[in-house]
């Protein structure tokens, strides 16, 4: 490496040097100068490369066309670099020097774990087209210069820790097709030049902290398909009518602010509209009936609208909702909202019917239809106030029946400490029978935690992740409970409790057999393959280990608790907490903050070894480090409390188990396999990993064995 530096100083500076001569002897044409000058500018661009570090692991004397993520013009002049997804570890922008790549037209660096701030220079990559910095780890402020780009359709920059104003130079982003500025910390206004943007289709700069009026300017964007301003909590004034101009809309998302005003009937003007949150906001009046269409799906949740909801919603309760608007009522009484009538609704028994059906589809709808924005502001009433218990804060999901909040309360007699059947990462968790007779796990926050702000951030974290996803091997959430006095999640239980508790408990133990075992750990590959291949934005775990591994009845295996899940994509202020459980955390994350699907895939080994030797490899691990472990043979570490397995099959898939559980726990979090290719190793049952029996295998001959990982597969 260091060589090949110093090479290509050498040449660039002899270039340079032989160029300039060329110049000033008039013996020989320009077109060779011109063709000198070109050949210096390209080794300019592999020189920037080079040096830039970030191709360190790669083959470098290759021509640098031909390394990853470069693509060259028929010059041999760079235009495009592409390392999305490229773990470019705590590097930083700095360290390629863009002044370099006047060709360049495709700059993607999204997802590549890049650190500092996003450089002036930028701005000199003047034919760029498409810039993607997104999900990085990027600071500082957004360069005004940036608005000299004019030739860029895309620019995403989402998923950083940008902080400072929107630039309103980027209103000379003449070209832009795609804006996104999500989940920043940016603050300020939203600069009316925005509005200049008018080949706009996608404009996103949600979850950040943007306060102040929506510019009416923006009405002009009549491109927009999709406009995404929610989770900024301070956007206040109206919706402007104008917004009926933006006709070509699809999807508007205005949630988690504070709009005050009426709802425009002028929304009704987009035709193409399909997803309208306006949720979360202080909006008030009557509900607009010409909102009601079958393609709209509405959440009008946690606003002050009033009045009567308009009969022509009565075909689309499925697809709407109105929780949380204190002084709205129907005709039809269903989830969140009272009935117009005072008359006691429980002597009606028709009512009642219509009630549970429409309980049932709206909360079979829910958990696709309405992403639950929980930044509301608006005044709540307690519980307990007979108007606004059914919708206010109580939402229930995935669950093939009805729940009430009251049947919770009655079932724990309000959380008394006798069904308390034990204490997780946070809060406390709880065992109820409901009324049926079914049994569901309440994991609680208390008074005190309830008022903490990063206790109630993984709260939210968990209902956000686990209402998004949905496997076999993932614990499922049926509903929640959200208020300052009252906040508890509601699960399916999981009867034979954590991995951890069973594997410590000599009886339980031996219950568990190694085909149970082999089970549970496929069970646990493959639910962390879904979260982080299957899922978009793919989800990390984070606090993988046998305490998260919930088992139900049949000894089958649940991931559990996300309260810490995918915090890193979510909370883009708080990345300095280390989540995790000591002893299961990968090492790397001792030295930088960075998390990946490597980290847990780290965990993943640890668990895996832990469920087959029945306690944590701690010793074993350190043994392995120091090399002392030459001639451990695999029977003696593995759970003694259990006698050798004999089955074939079973004894091989335990070489395959600890031999990639062994690639997982390597110190390089590259080197390390990916959960796809782990599932799919066990999911191919390939050749045998060893003939050597159960009671002659040696760790060493395992870890020496060959596994072929197929490459292609890597994400
Ligand atoms: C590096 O690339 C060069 C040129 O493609 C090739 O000749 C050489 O064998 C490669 N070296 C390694 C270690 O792969
Ligand atoms: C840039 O390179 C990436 C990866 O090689 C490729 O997917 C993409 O299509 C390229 N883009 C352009 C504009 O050439
Ligand atoms: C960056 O490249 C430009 C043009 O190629 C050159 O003038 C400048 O010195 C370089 N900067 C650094 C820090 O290498
Ligand atoms: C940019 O692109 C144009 C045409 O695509 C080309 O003529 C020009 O040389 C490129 N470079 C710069 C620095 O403008
Ligand atoms: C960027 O380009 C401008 C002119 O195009 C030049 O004056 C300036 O020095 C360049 N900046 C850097 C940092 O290379
Ligand atoms: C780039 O933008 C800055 C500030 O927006 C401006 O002062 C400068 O003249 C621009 N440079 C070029 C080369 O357009
Ligand atoms: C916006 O953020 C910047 C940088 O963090 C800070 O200096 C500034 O005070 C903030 N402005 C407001 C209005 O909050
Ligand atoms: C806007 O888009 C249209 C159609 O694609 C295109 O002709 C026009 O040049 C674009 N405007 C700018 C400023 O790029
Ligand atoms: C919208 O665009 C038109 C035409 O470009 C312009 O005259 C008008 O001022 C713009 N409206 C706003 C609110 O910026
Ligand atoms: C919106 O909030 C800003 C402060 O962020 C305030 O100055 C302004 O008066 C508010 N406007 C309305 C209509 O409430
Ligand atoms: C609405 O969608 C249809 C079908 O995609 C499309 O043909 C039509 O142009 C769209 N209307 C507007 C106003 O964008
Ligand atoms: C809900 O919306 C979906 C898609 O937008 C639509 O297919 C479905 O028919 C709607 N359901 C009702 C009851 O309106």
């Amino acid at each position: 490496m260091e060589l090949s530096v110093s090479i290509s100083f050498v040449t660039v500076f002899s270039a340079i040097l032989f160029s300039t001569n060329l110049a000033n002897t008039e013996m020989h044409s320009s077109i060779t100068t011109a063709a000198s000058i070109q050949s210096v500018a390209l080794k300019r661009e592999a020189h920037a490369l080079l040096h830039s570090g970030w191709w360190s692991g790669e083959n470098t004397s290759s021509h640098h066309c031909q390394w990853p993520g470069i693509t060259c013009n028929h010059h041999g002049s760079v235009t495009n670099i592409s390392l999305h997804g490229e773990l470019l570890w705590g590097k930083s922008l700095e360290e390629l020097n863009f002044s370099s790549f006047p060709n360049l037209v495709h700059l993607d660096l999204g997802s590549a774990r890049l650190v500092g701030e996003i450089p002036l220079k930028m701005s000199n990559i003047s034919n760029l087209s498409h810039l993607d910095l997104s999900d990085n780890n990027l600071w500082g402020q957004l360069p005004p210069s940036l608005g000299n780009l004019s030739q860029l359709l895309m620019l995403d920059i989402s998923s950083n820790k940008i902080s400072g104003h929107i630039p309103g130079e980027f209103g000379c982003l003449m070209s832009l097709v795609t804006l996104k500025l999500r989940s920043n910390l940016l603050n300020g206004t939203i600069p009316p030049s925005l509005g200049l943007l008018t080949n706009l289709t996608e404009l996103d700069i949600s979850e950040n902290s943007i306060e102040g009026e929506l510019p009416l300017s923006l009405t002009n964007l009549s491109n927009l398909v999709k406009l995404d301003i929610s989770s900024n909590y301070e956007i206040n004034g109206s919706i402007p009518s104008e917004i009926g101009n933006m006709k070509k809309l699809t999807y508007l998302d205005l949630s988690s602010n504070q709009l005050s005003g009426h709802i425009t009937s002028r929304i009704g003007a987009m035709k193409n509209l399909t997803y309208l949150d306006l949720s979360g906001n202080h909006l008030s009046g009557n509900v607009p009936p010409c909102l009601a269409s079958t393609q709209l799906r509405i959440d009008f949740s946690y606003n002050s609208l009033e009045g009567q909801i308009p009969y022509e919603f009565s075909p689309y309760f499925a697809n709407v909702s109105f929780f949380g608007n204190e002084n709205l009522c129907s005709d039809i009484t269903f989830t969140g909202v009272h009935p117009c009538s005072t008359k006691d609704s429980g002597d009606d028994k028709i009512i009642k019917i219509i009630f549970s059906i429409s309980v049932f589809i709206v909360c079979a709808f829910l958990s696709v239809l309405l992403v639950y924005k929980y930044g509301y502001k608006n005044k709540k009433r307690p519980f307990g106030d007979t108007t606004t218990k059914n919708g206010d804060i109580f939402s229930i999901w995935n669950y093939d029946g009805k729940i009430a909040y009251e049947d919770i309360i009655q079932a724990t007699e309000d959380f008394d400490i006798k069904y308390c059947i034990g204490t997780g990462g946070y809060g406390s968790v709880y065992k109820a029978q409901l009324p049926k007779g079914n049994i569901v796990a309440l994991k609680k926050l208390h008074g005190s935690e309830a008022e903490e702000p990063s206790l109630r951030k993984s709260f939210m974290s968990e209902v956000r992740t686990l209402r998004e996803i949905k496997h076999r091997s993932i614990i499922k959430l049926h509903g929640f409970c959200l208020h300052k006095k009252c906040m508890f999640l509601i699960y399916e239980y999981m009867e034979r409790g954590s991995l951890f508790c069973m594997l410590s408990n000599d009886l339980e133990a031996v219950e568990l057999d190694w085909k149970k075992r082999v089970t549970v750990i496929k069970d646990i590959a493959y639910a962390l393959c879904y979260m982080h291949h299957e899922c978009s934005p793919s989800i990390v775990h984070r606090d993988v280990s046998t305490n998260n591994i919930l088992l139900n009845s049949s000894l089958e295996a649940s991931v559990s608790d996300f309260g810490t899940a995918r915090l890193l994509h979510s909370d883009t202020s708080n990345q300095t907490i280390l989540a995790g459980t000591y002893g299961y955390i990968a090492p790397e994350l001792a030295y930088t903050m960075v998390v990946t699907e490597k980290c847990d895939v780290y965990s993943f080994g640890v668990v895996a070894l832990e469920t087959l030797m029945g306690k944590h490899p701690r010793e074993l691990l350190s043994a392995v480090s120091s090399s002392s472990s030459e001639n451990l043979m695999l029977a003696q570490v593995l759970d003694q409390r259990l006698s050798p397995p004999t089955n074939r099959r079973v004894v091989q898939d335990i070489f395959l188990i600890v031999k990639i559980a062994f690639m997982c726990l390597l110190a390089n979090p590259k080197y390390r396999p990916t959960m796809k290719q782990v599932s799919q190793e066990f999911l191919a049952r390939g050749a045998p990993i060893s003939s050597k029996t159960f009671r002659d295998i040696s760790l060493s001959d395992l870890m020496n064995s060959q596994v072929y990982m197929d490459a292609e597969s890597q994400v």
